[in-house]
Parts: structure tokens; C-alpha cells; sequence
């Protein structure tokens, strides 16, 4: 019988202890959210952050620009929140415009308030094992579940699959500082099931259906961070749940499972960084 990871009880969990934490603060943190174009999902996204922030006693507010916004403007706004004082955490929506270029606009957040954990200097830290201001939401919140869960990762062989700057490489690093074996997989990976076979812990980050029945041992444990509206409208992950779970040990459900401890590791990181000196 294979365990449901639970994000949506231990985001609870999370935030109900948050809460108490936050009234404690002298100063509420402050999150600000830059929102460009009007992608529906990005939108959702933003929506339910403020939200949750909101409920925890967060601060929150949403930056909105036109897709046409040019890079400058979007770059002057940052330097803006960077300098004001009363704002703790920036958070750019991804994907931004082709017109933008992404990495700049990363590079222009204060590490300090870098809740997303993406800047060269927190991920610098984070791939050089050292303790970044904060770690990306996603990773973070699979690393927190698997705690939660008491699955045990030094000395596994994990298995990511993608290789984005927000989920891929992060938890595979964040993997590989905790002593598992970590294989890198991606869209040119020849034998992808050769070595899906060979996973302790599989991760599935890529937003199509990849993980089928018969790509995995038995016991495995199975993270899907995947998140799409399939042909029939339904949203659903990367993974075949129904046919993969009866052999896993842990599977995590779409929705319900990483998507909640995402943005409980968001608030988290907001907390966290109002917190530094
Ligand atoms: N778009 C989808 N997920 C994320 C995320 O975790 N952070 C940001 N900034 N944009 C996203």
C-alpha cells in the first residue's frame, strides 16, 4: 500500500504554526509581487499568494504591468523595492515577456529579499553547499514533505527529471547537499527508463506526461511537480498516477501534493527573510 504525500494537510500545518509566528514580529513582513502580461496561470498564482499571505498576517501586494512594460521600467521598479524600506520580499512571476531578459531581471533583486532564492548570490551559495538567505520555494517544499514524511535521502539514488532554474537544478543540488546520489535528467536523456528503474526517490518536473507504468522499481518514491490541464480539461502532473502508485511506497498527488508546499515555502521564505539582520 503506497502513502499519499499530503501537501495540502502539512501546508496547513505550516501555516497554522506561521501565524503564530508572524504576530510575534514587531514589523509584518512585506511581500511584493511584480505581475507582467496577463498569462491566466500567472494570474491564479499571484491571486492565491496574496491570499495566503494575507490570511498568514503578510503584507502582500501585486505589481501589475502590461506585457509591452520595457526592461528598464521593470528594472527601475525593482531597484525602487529594493531601496524601501517597509517592503522585506520581491517575487518577479515567471515567465516574463521574450522582450525582458529574465536573468537581468533576477540579478536586479536584493539577495536580502530574494524570496524565490534565485539570485546568483543565493544560488551561488546554495550550489556551493553553503546556507543561501533562502532556498527556492518548490525544492524547499519537496524537501520538506519528504522530512515530513520521514523518508530518508542520504545514500539514495534520486532521480530529477527537468532541469529548470526553479525546480531541476535547485532539488537536485539541494539532493545532493543532503548525501543522495543524484542523476540530472532532461529532454535529450537517452534511456530515460534505464534509469528511472534504478530511482530510490524520482522527482518529475516538466509539465507533459513522462512517468508511465513500468519505468520505476518497486518502493520508489514518486514527487510530481508537473502541474497542466490535460485533453480533457482535467489538471493533472507528469506522473501516471493511478498505474505508477500501486507500486510506489510514496507517490504525491496533482493536485494537492507539491503545489500547496510551494506556497508554503514561499511564505516561509517570506517570514525568513524579514527575520535577517
Ligand atoms: N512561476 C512558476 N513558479 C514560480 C515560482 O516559484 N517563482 C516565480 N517567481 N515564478 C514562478
Amino acid at each position: 500500500m503506497t502513502t499519499i504525500l499530503d501537501g495540502k494537510k502539512l501546508r496547513d500545518e505550516i501555516f497554522e504554526e506561521l501565524k503564530g509566528k508572524i504576530e510575534k514580529l514587531s514589523v509584518k513582513p512585506s511581500l511584493a509581487v511584480i505581475l507582467v502580461g496577463d498569462n491566466p496561470s500567472s494570474k491564479i498564482y499571484v491571486n492565491n499568494k496574496k491570499k495566503c499571505a494575507e490570511k498568514l498576517g503578510i503584507n502582500s501586494i501585486v505589481i501589475s504591468y502590461p506585457a509591452d512594460i520595457t526592461e528598464k521600467e521593470l528594472l527601475n521598479k525593482i531597484q525602487e523595492l529594493n531601496d524601501d524600506k517597509n517592503i522585506t520580499a520581491i517575487l518577479v512571476q515567471l515567465p516574463l515577456p521574450d522582450h525582458i531578459d529574465k536573468f537581468k531581471v533576477i540579478d536586479a533583486i536584493s539577495p536580502k529579499k530574494d524570496v524565490d532564492g534565485l539570485t546568483p548570490y543565493n544560488s551561488g551559495k546554495l550550489f556551493a553547499g553553503e546556507k543561501p538567505y533562502v532556498y527556492p520555494c518548490t525544492p524547499k517544499g519537496i524537501l520538506l514533505m519528504l522530512d515530513h514524511y520521514g523518508i530518508e535521502i542520504e545514500g539514495k539514488h534520486a532521480v530529477v527529471i527537468g532541469r529548470s532554474n526553479l525546480v531541476g537544478k535547485p532539488v537536485a543540488q539541494m539532493l545532493l547537499n543532503r548525501n543522495a546520489t543524484v542523476t540530472l535528467c532532461h529532454s535529450k536523456t537517452k534511456n530515460l527508463t534505464e534509469i528511472t528503474k534504478t530511482a530510490d526517490i524520482l522527482i518529475s518536473a516538466v509539465g507533459k506526461k513522462v512517468v508511465g507504468e513500468n519505468m520505476l522499481k518497486n518502493n520508489c518514491v514518486v514527487i510530481d511537480v508537473g502541474i497542466f490541464r490535460g485533453e480533457n480539461g482535467k489538471i493533472c502532473g507528469d506522473v501516471d498516477f493511478d498505474k505508477v502508485a500501486k507500486t510506489t511506497s510514496y507517490i504525491s498527488p496533482v493536485p494537492g501534493g507539491v503545489g500547496p508546499m510551494t506556497i508554503a515555502s514561499l511564505m516561509l521564505n517570506t517570514f525568513e527573510l524579514a527575520t535577517i539582520e
